[in-house]
């Protein structure tokens, strides 16, 4: 079976022929049967270096074995029974303490369920309706979070967001003048920010200046949600709240928190987690805040994630990850150099993300960053992707525990090859 016959069945039965919009590739998306470590295999037999690693949330490399063990013990004990179970409590326990707001935790289906119900419980602990948002932050695609998530684009980017949801979310800058003056409308009683910066952090957010963001919000007495979706269990053991010292009131966790398994997590400041308490229901109360999912915290994911933890908590398999982003970074900045490039290499933690027609990422704006020509895209990624490396998105990737100075290798001679490609297409200069 080709990855193009895979393709053309698969228009047949999905939309699009893709079970998420980003998948979808030119001419076809390649199709996995098979990852370990930081590599993967397709249908055709063909092997890749991942630089994607299950969209960032295989922190630990694919089917690391204590991960996998553990949820094959408990596929046989109990897939799932909609009960409450004790791994669940360990899970809880485990995050509430590495991550520094986290005094209770609650599990939810996916990150975008994570930040629905954290915006939710702002609105109730707030009582007020409207959230800021950030210009081109991502935080999921359910109805209130799409507006803004396109950076300079004040409209929803999906067809179907009623407007009446749409109109009850502001957009600031990543600056903190223009979140003060945003929060100067007392109507906003929530306020969510992507913590690493737009897009896992191409458009970087420098620590003093997420410091002036929390500041300001908490000077204006709005409830503030960090997004840590991607940089929990990543720039750190707790997140970057842990690394910079910066604490909000609650944060939405996904990807690393469930051992790379489906899930996501809502954590932070009792009072506020407690309005989901039902002991309030069987008083004869409604509960204040309603939350609810049939696969909440199921006793795989929880098995897997709780197998992760160990490995996660230390902080090594950050140390690691970093190391490898590191020299990625430096092998690519070289290698623009003996191109001749006018580009970048940049990226926190264990990221990586490409700049071209500019030295640095500061000389642009969000919109001007995530706007890579198509030409380029197809050339980078493509071209990476018939030498045997897939990044992430654009031009973008992160590495993980298993990555080795050996593949970090291999992948720049597959970059130096690109890149030649690339500029004798002229797409690149
Ligand atoms: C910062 C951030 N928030 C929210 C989400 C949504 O998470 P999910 O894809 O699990 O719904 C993502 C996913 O990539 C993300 O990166």
């Amino acid at each position: 079976m080709s990855n193009a016959a895979q393709f053309e069945r698969a228009r047949r039965a999905l939309p699009g022929g893709v079970s998420h919009e980003l998948r979808y590739r030119e001419p076809n998306p390649i199709s996995i049967v098979r990852a370990r470590g930081a590599e993967k295999w397709d249908v055709e037999g063909r092997r890749y270096i991942d630089f994607k690693m299950g969209s960032a949330a295989q922190m630990l490399g694919h089917g690391h074995p204590d991960v996998v063990e553990a949820v094959r013990r408990q596929a046989e004990c109990a897939i799932f029974s909609a009960d409450c179970h004790a791994a669940e409590i360990e899970w809880a326990e485990w995050v509430n303490r590495l991550v520094p707001c986290a005094e209770r935790t609650r599990f939810t289906g996916s990150g975008t369920e994570a930040t629905m119900l954290a915006l939710r419980l702002g609105r109730a602990f707030s009582g007020k309706e409207r959230v800021l948002r950030v210009d081109g932050h991502y935080h999921g695609w359910h109805d209130h979070a799409l507006k803004g998530a396109k950076a300079g684009c004040e409209q929803s980017t999906s067809l179907g967001v009623p407007r009446a949801v749409s109109d009850l979310i502001d957009i600031c800058d990543a600056d903190p003048q223009s979140m003060e003056s945003a929060l100067q409308d007392d109507r906003i009683g929530t306020v969510i920010i992507e913590v690493s910066g737009a897009n896992y952090g191409s458009a970087p957010l420098p620590t003093e200046r997420l410091q002036a963001l929390h500041d300001v919000v908490r000077k204006a007495g709005a409830v503030l949600i960090f997004d840590e979706i991607i940089t929990g269990f990543r720039w750190a053991p707790g997140g970057r709240q842990a690394r910079d010292g910066i604490t909000p009131d609650l944060t939405t966790l996904a990807k690393i928190v469930t051992g790379g398994l489906p899930g996501g997590a809502v954590c932070g400041r009792a009072e506020i987690m407690e309005l989901m308490n039902n002991v309030a229901k069987r008083n004869g109360l409604s509960p204040p805040v309603s939350h609810k999912g049939t696969f909440n915290a199921s006793p795989l994911i929880a098995a897997g994630a709780v197998a992760a933890m160990p490995h996660l908590a230390s902080g090594a398999a950050q140390k690691v990850a970093d190391e490898t982003a590191s020299a990625l970074r430096d092998g690519v900045n070289a290698l623009m150099g003996s191109h001749g490039i006018v580009g970048c290499a940049y990226g926190e933690s264990s990221t990586c993300h490409l700049l071209f027609g500019a030295r640095r990422p500061q000389e642009l704006s969000t919109a001007e960053i995530r706007n890579v020509s198509p030409a380029v895209i197809q050339g980078l990624r493509g071209g990476l992707l018939a030498r045997g490396v897939d990044l992430m998105s654009h031009t973008s990737c992160v590495t993980s525990a298993a990555h080795t100075p050996a593949l970090i290798d291999e992948a720049l001679g597959a970059f130096d090859a690109v890149f030649r490609d690339l500029i004798r297409s002229g797409a690149i200069t």
